[in-house]
């Protein structure tokens, strides 16, 4: 098994020591070749449980009372700092819903994909930018030689996650994380973000995929779980099954919202 999350807890302490739990016994488990979703609003624990699992989230506030996460059979969790840095990045990649919270702004974007590639793979420098421009090309950015050269603030929102999704998928990682790739783009080009995302990664890789949004769920995911307040309150490995009939009365209220979104 690629990625197994077992009775995983994850909570939040403020400065007053006062304690959140965002994540309450989670288990999910993600094989090669599937794309999990995730779905639940906002604050449900999707982030905090996605991010965990490259253990992104800054610790403190964050702590994590009980649980594991396996990648690869590897516990995350307790993985010393060094390995984790060559596995993030490397074997796992990451896609946020910001890409300036995480494309660097003082620093052209072709530079910073090759700085990435260079960190990880033994390779040498033309080449690396050999690299960086085929896959700037890849998501779709018109001129790659050009663009290469431009910092993030110079793009559109919409170029800017194409930049992260090659950031994310170049080095063919084993696991991609997409928290919520698409919810800061225009409609218009949140399907071909997505369909960037389908087409890139490798077929053999997992992904794990956070939206709140079903619709987009529906057209991804081959297995999903749905999350309210911190916990998972069902899972479904047949999401055509889980449209047409969700069992849990806050998950079936999802479905009717979706759809009543739909229709407008
Ligand atoms: N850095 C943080 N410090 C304290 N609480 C946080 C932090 N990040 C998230 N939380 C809390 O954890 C809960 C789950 O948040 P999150 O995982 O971001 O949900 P989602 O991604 O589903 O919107 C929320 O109650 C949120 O306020
Ligand atoms: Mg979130």
């Amino acid at each position: 098994m690629l990625l197994e999350i077992e009775d995983l807890s994850v909570s939040y302490r403020n400065d007053e020591g006062e304690v959140n739990p965002a994540a309450i016994d989670v288990n999910l488990t993600l094989d090669r070749g599937e794309v999990l979703g995730i779905v639940g609003e906002s604050g449900s624990g999707k982030s905090t449980v996605s991010m965990s699992v490259a253990r992104l989230l800054p610790s403190p506030p964050a702590f994590y009372p009980k649980g594991r996460i396996l990648f690869d059979g590897t516990d995350m969790l307790t993985l010393p700092l060094p390995e984790l840095r060559k596995i993030r990045g490397r074997r796992i990649g990451v896609i946020f819903q910001d890409p300036m919270g995480s494309l660097s702004p003082l620093h052209r974007i072709g530079d910073q994909l090759v700085e990435t590639i260079l960190l990880h793979e033994k390779m040498a420098k033309p080449a690396a930018r050999a690299m960086a421009l085929e896959w700037l090309g890849k998501v779709g950015i018109p001129d790659p030689a050009v663009r290469a050269r431009a910092y993030p603030h110079e793009l559109s929102g919409g170029m800017q996650q194409r930049v992260m999704i090659a950031m994310g998928l170049m080095l063919g990682p084993d696991l991609v994380i997409a928290d919520e790739p698409t919810t800061a783009l225009d409609v218009t080009i949140q399907a071909q973000v997505l369909r960037l995302m389908r087409d890139l990664h490798q077929a053999n890789s997992g992904v794990l995929l956070i939206t709140h949004d079903l619709g987009v769920v529906s057209q991804m995911a081959t297995k999903l779980a749905v999350m309210k307040d911190g916990r998972v309150i069902e899972t479904s490995s047949d999401p055509a099954a889980f449209f047409a009939a969700p069992k849990h009365p806050y998950a079936q209220g999802l479905v009717r919202e979706a759809r009543r979104m739909e229709l407008k």
